[in-house]
Order: structure tokens, then C-alpha cells, then sequence
């Protein structure tokens, strides 16, 4: 007989978790058999001690298990994309609808923000009436009619990894390698989709601070997609400064709005289509997607994407009751950090610090200047968006936490800084 303190001591004491532990102790936590403190005390041991490629493909499996998977319509080539979160990261909002538009269904099950990183539901339902709840039935048709749907996961889908990232969130224990892959993926395979691009970030506003460890979880990632018939590729992308010009709900539709209609920030475009040419590429569909991009025809989907889920994609967004400015306090080239940013627009209101908040819509960073501008001393470097001004203080404190203005020359962002399981990319 298996029991949770003989699964926690292996792995405490550095012991591979056997097939048979793992399923036994996945599925007793998800029954509500195996106690929170015994699963903390084991997501700890793993932390520590880690699993190989074999226990985490294992582990990931019984995740799925615990729950159902989703079988959706396959006109067309169904490819999903993954984010590991970041600050200003708008990229889903604009590539769903460009993938769509050349040709693929997209089924994008998504979360809400915690922290310092926005969650894509939360920035869509800064759209006046957008609602983020759709039934299995809703979401099938959505795709078979628009071809791209955003939409909150369902709660049959991988209920362990509900369970458990709410406890490792709690426990100081999300940053390890095999539980964010099992996590992540877990989600993904039993989300239906045939193919899958994973976005890694790395730098201050990500889970992964150096180019190594990113690398290691996209490895881990690409391996149990392979495991699982899932093919997977992921790029691996900066994240030491925003993504954009924005950071905060409302703010970061409106950009990608402007970046769906051709115009935008050069990086939030540029990797809009990178991922896009892997997604294509994977699906073996042939499309060139800035000129899809172009052509208007992603910002139609994009309209008809939100009016599917009741939104008015010609409603004016919410806009901040009060905006302050931060001026630069000496010259040289613009470039904030974006674990400083992300906190900031957290601060004023765009993210939340427990999952039962609510996040304010019309909150965040906006950017006056592209980051490696040239400014001066006194300039207007960035404003602060909020509906709570006694935020404003606390907004302006974590942009103090490193220079927004940097004396050493800026070579230009090299976004793309490698990749693995890619064809096409660096690395
Ligand atoms: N995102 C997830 O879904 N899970 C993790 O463990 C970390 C990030």
C-alpha cells in the first residue's frame, strides 16, 4: 500500500517517485485523500530534489487524468500557444486572431493574473460586455465559425493542477522546473490542441531569470509534448524590459488593437510573427502572416472574436480617473525594468495579489517613449493610470527599485534569444 508520508520521504531523501507513487499520489490529492500540508510538504521535496524527465512526464500524465480532456472539431489545423507570463505580454490578444486569419483554430484556455504578470482574461474583459465563461459547446462552435477563441479554462481540465498551483502559490513553491512543465502542459494536453507554440521569457519580469533556465523548462515542456503526441516547440524570448509601450488591462488591448491594425510597437510585432511562423510552420500551413497582418483581415477576426463573446470591439475602453507622469531624473536612454514596471502597474491596480481579487480595467504603465529612446533630465518618461490615486505612491516607489534611465549605450533589444524543438529559429 502507497501512502503519502512513504511518497514525501522518497523524494525528501532524493529517490526517483515511482509510476505507481506518482498516480497514487495525484489522484488521492485531487479526491481530497491526501491533505494539503502533505502535498506541500511533497511539492517542497520536489522543489528541492527535482524529477527526472520520466517522473515529470509521469506526473503530468496523472494530472491530466484527473480530469477530462477536450475533444474539439479539426476542420483546421487546431494549434495553441503558451505564454509563461510577462510584463506588457499582449501577444495572445493579437496573435489569435492573426493565426486564425491564416488558416488555423486557435483554442486559447486561459487564467487570470496573479502577481506582477497580467493574465490575458483579465486585459479582454477590459472590453465593455466581454465575457470570459463559455460552455464546451460555445467554445466548439467559436472555433468552427471564428476560428479563435479566448476563454477561461474549465474546471474539469486538469482539476489537480487547480489544486496544486493554488497551494505551491502559497507554499514558495512554484519556481521548480517540473512542476511549472507538468503544469503548464498538463493544461495544454488536455485542452485539445494538436500542435502548441510555448513563448519562455526570460529576464527580471519572468519566472525565468537567465537564458539556462529557460532553456531547461522549454526543454522539459517540448519533451512531454513529444511523450504525449503533442508536438512542441518553443521560443525563447527577452523579458529584461516591457513587452510594448503598455502594462494594464485596458492599456495593452488598445495596443494590440493598434498592432491589429497594422501600426504598434516594433517588438510586440515582431514576436507576434515569430510565433505565428512557428505555429504555421508546425501546422504545415503556408501563410505569410505580416502580410495577413496587413491586410486588415487578423484585425476582422479579432472583431468578430470579441462580438462572439459579447463584447463590442468599437466601445470605447475605460479610461484611468487619475494619471500621473514620472519624468526622467537625469538623461540617457530609456530602459525600465520590467520586474519594476509589472510592479508598478500591479500597484495601481491592473493586477491582484490574491486570486479573489478583482483588478481595476483601465489601470497601469503607459510608456511615452520606446524603450532605447534618448531622453533628458526632466522629460516625461512614463504615466501612471488608476482609479485609486493613493495607489500612486506606492506605483512610483517600485519604479525606484532599479534606474529607468540607463547611461550605457542600448544596442537595440534582441528579442529572440533562442529556442528549442524550432525549425526556423535562433538557437
Ligand atoms: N503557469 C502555470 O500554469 N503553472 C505554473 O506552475 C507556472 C505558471
Amino acid at each position: 500500500m502507497i501512502t503519502a508520508v512513504d511518497v514525501i520521504a522518497a523524494k525528501r531523501d532524493g529517490h526517483r517517485l515511482s509510476d505507481a507513487q506518482i498516480d497514487w499520489v495525484v489522484a488521492a490529492y485531487t479526491r481530497g485523500e491526501v491533505a494539503d500540508e502533505q502535498m506541500a510538504a511533497l511539492a517542497m521535496a520536489i522543489l528541492l530534489n527535482g524529477m527526472d524527465a520520466a517522473e515529470t512526464a509521469r506526473w503530468t500524465l496523472a494530472m491530466i487524468e484527473s480530469g477530462e480532456r477536450l475533444v474539439l472539431p479539426a476542420d483546421r489545423p487546431l494549434v495553441d500557444k503558451h505564454s509563461t507570463g510577462g510584463v506588457g505580454d499582449k501577444i495572445t490578444l493579437v496573435l489569435a486572431p492573426l493565426a486564425a486569419a491564416c488558416g488555423l483554430a486557435v483554442p486559447q484556455l486561459s487564467g487570470r493574473g496573479l502577481g506582477h504578470t497580467g493574465g490575458t482574461l483579465d486585459k479582454l474583459e477590459a472590453v465593455p460586455g466581454w465575457r470570459a465563461e463559455l460552455s464546451l459547446e460555445e467554445i466548439a462552435a467559436q472555433l468552427a465559425d471564428v476560428g479563435a477563441v479566448v476563454c477561461a479554462t474549465t474546471p474539469t481540465l486538469a482539476p489537480a493542477d487547480r489544486r496544486l498551483y493554488a497551494l505551491r502559490d502559497v507554499t514558495g513553491t512554484v519556481p521548480s522546473v517540473p512542476l511549472i512543465a507538468s503544469s503548464i502542459m498538463s493544461k495544454k494536453i488536455a485542452g485539445g490542441a494538436r500542435g502548441l507554440v510555448l513563448d519562455v521569457k526570460v529576464g527580471s519580469g519572468a519566472f525565468m531569470g537567465t537564458l539556462d533556465a529557460a532553456r531547461e523548462l522549454a526543454t522539459r515542456m517540448v519533451e512531454i509534448g513529444a511523450l504525449h503526441d503533442l508536438p512542441t516547440r518553443a521560443l525563447l524570448t527577452d523579458m529584461s524590459v516591457p513587452l510594448g509601450r503598455t502594462a494594464g488591462n485596458a492599456l495593452e488591448v488598445a495596443e494590440a488593437v493598434e498592432v491589429l491594425r497594422g501600426g504598434g510597437p516594433a517588438d510586440v510585432r515582431g514576436l507576434t510573427l515569430a510565433l505565428a511562423r512557428e505555429m504555421l510552420d508546425l501546422a504545415g500551413v503556408s501563410a505569410d502572416p505580416a502580410a495577413v497582418l496587413d491586410s486588415g483581415a487578423a484585425h476582422a477576426v479579432w472583431e468578430r472574436m470579441i462580438a462572439a463573446q459579447g463584447g463590442d470591439p468599437t466601445a470605447a475602453l475605460p479610461r484611468a480617473s487619475s494619471v500621473a507622469v514620472v519624468e526622467a531624473d537625469r538623461s540617457g536612454i530609456l530602459r525600465p525594468d520590467a520586474l519594476a514596471v509589472g510592479v508598478a502597474a500591479w500597484r495601481l491596480g491592473a493586477g491582484r495579489a490574491r486570486k479573489e481579487d478583482g483588478v481595476q480595467a483601465a489601470a497601469g504603465v503607459r510608456l511615452l517613449h520606446d524603450v532605447g529612446a534618448d531622453v533628458r533630465a526632466g522629460e516625461p518618461l512614463l504615466e501612471l493610470h488608476t482609479d485609486t490615486p493613493e495607489a500612486l505612491e506606492g506605483a512610483r516607489s517600485a519604479l525606484t527599485a532599479a534606474p529607468l534611465v540607463s547611461s550605457e549605450p542600448f544596442a537595440g533589444r534582441s528579442l529572440l534569444l533562442g529556442s528549442v524543438g524550432s525549425r526556423s529559429s535562433a538557437g
